[in-house]
């Protein structure tokens, strides 16, 4: 049978962006799905690998496919680099053809991103890495630096480095705040698909407006390392996402913030006590706005309701604290303090 150029080009469409979530069954799957013979959907992906776009891995008989990658990598030393020149001679010219939304947030997360390692990161190096295949760019920002949840542990004498998650979760922290507005990995870590840190035995993965995952690893990575993925297809505007925290009409600043609350439960920690009620809103006095998002989050105790509900709402009538995501139990305990 011999399909429409239409549906050929929905046969590989599909083909393309289920390759990476089935690499080995691949083939059946796309007979299953649009109910076509084995060397039809063969024949496709043959061409699909003849264009570069997909590849075959492992054998004849047990094939494995991936979306083919292209990867680069600049290395710096940290010595009178300006984060805009690295984008505009090195990096911009390999994207290609992208959707200028797609490219201004690759721009805006790759130069926040290599600002921090020059005026932050005391390190000696950079490393620059991006892989594009085709649906996706990643960016990856690398320095042999202090590390950053330590730097920010130092500067705010927080007890565990993994304390510093939620200050960049809160946004608007900065350790230089006279050159600096503490706002790059804030709306970095929200605009992108993915977004991860690693540095020294701790990796946090999400921020944004997503669930994030800490995790300890055996292993030590010295410095700081940023991962930020984006499909190519991403409707996203770094606009839209700046406005989310402003209110563009009135006051174009970021005054708002929206905090996962769940990022302080790390390790079944309950929350219960008022050290770390203050913990949490330490800094909230800087916005006008403050979400907390409870989602993923039980219970909380009396003594930590009562110190943001009651306390803190006392001494800082002009912050407006919106609540959402909350189980029945957590409304209750909201509801008992106020
Ligand atoms: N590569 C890095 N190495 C060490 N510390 C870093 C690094 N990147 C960021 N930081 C720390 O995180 C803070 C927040 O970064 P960011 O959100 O970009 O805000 P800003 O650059 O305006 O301070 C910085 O002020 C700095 O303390
Ligand atoms: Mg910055």
């Amino acid at each position: 049978m011999k399909f429409t150029g239409e549906v050929v080009e929905l046969i590989k469409k599909y083909i393309i962006s289920n390759v990476s979530k089935n690499p080995n069954t691949l083939t059946q799957q796309t007979c299953d799905y649009f109910q076509i013979t084995k060397p039809t959907v063969l024949k496709y992906i043959n061409e699909l690998v003849k264009e570069n776009i997909i590849e075959k891995q492992g054998s004849n008989r047990y094939p494995n496919y991936q979306l083919v990658k292209t990867e680069y990598e600049w290395e710096y030393s940290n010595k009178n680099l300006e984060e805009d020149i690295l984008w505009s001679k090195d990096v911009a010219p390999l994207l290609g053809e992208l959707n200028s939304n797609v490219k201004e947030v690759c721009q805006y997360g790759f130069t926040e991103m290599v600002n921090n390692v020059i005026d932050h990161s005391e390190a000696e190096k950079l490393i620059v890495e991006m892989i594009v295949d085709y649906l996706h760019i990643e960016l990856r920002v690398i320095d042999n630096g202090i590390g950053i949840f330590r730097k920010i542990k130092n500067v705010l004498g927080l007890e565990y480095s993994k304390h510093s998650i939620l200050e960049l979760a809160k946004g608007k922290f900065t350790s230089d705040p006279e050159n600096h507005s503490g706002e790059g990995i804030f709306f970095t870590s929200r605009v992108f698909d993915a977004f991860m840190i690693k540095s020294h035995k701790l990796t946090f993965f999400g921020l944004g407006n997503k669930d994030g995952i800490i995790w300890e690893e055996k292993d030590d990575f010295p410095g700081t390392g940023v991962l930020m993925k984006i499909k190519k297809n991403s409707p996203i505007r770094l606009i839209n996402i700046f406005n989310e925290y402003a209110d563009p009409d009135k006051d174009p600043s970021f005054h708002k913030t929206l905090i996962p609350v769940k990022l302080m439960e790390h390790e079944g920690e309950s929350l219960l006590s008022r050290s770390q009620a203050k913990r949490l809103i330490s800094r909230f006095d800087k916005f006008l706005e403050v979400g907390l998002d409870f989602d993923g989050v039980k219970q909380i105790g009396q003594a930590f309701a009562d110190q943001i509900f009651r306390v803190f709402k006392n001494k800082h009538p002009n912050v407006r604290l919106r609540i959402i995501n909350t189980t029945k139990d957590v409304a209750n305990m909201i509801k008992r303090v106020q």
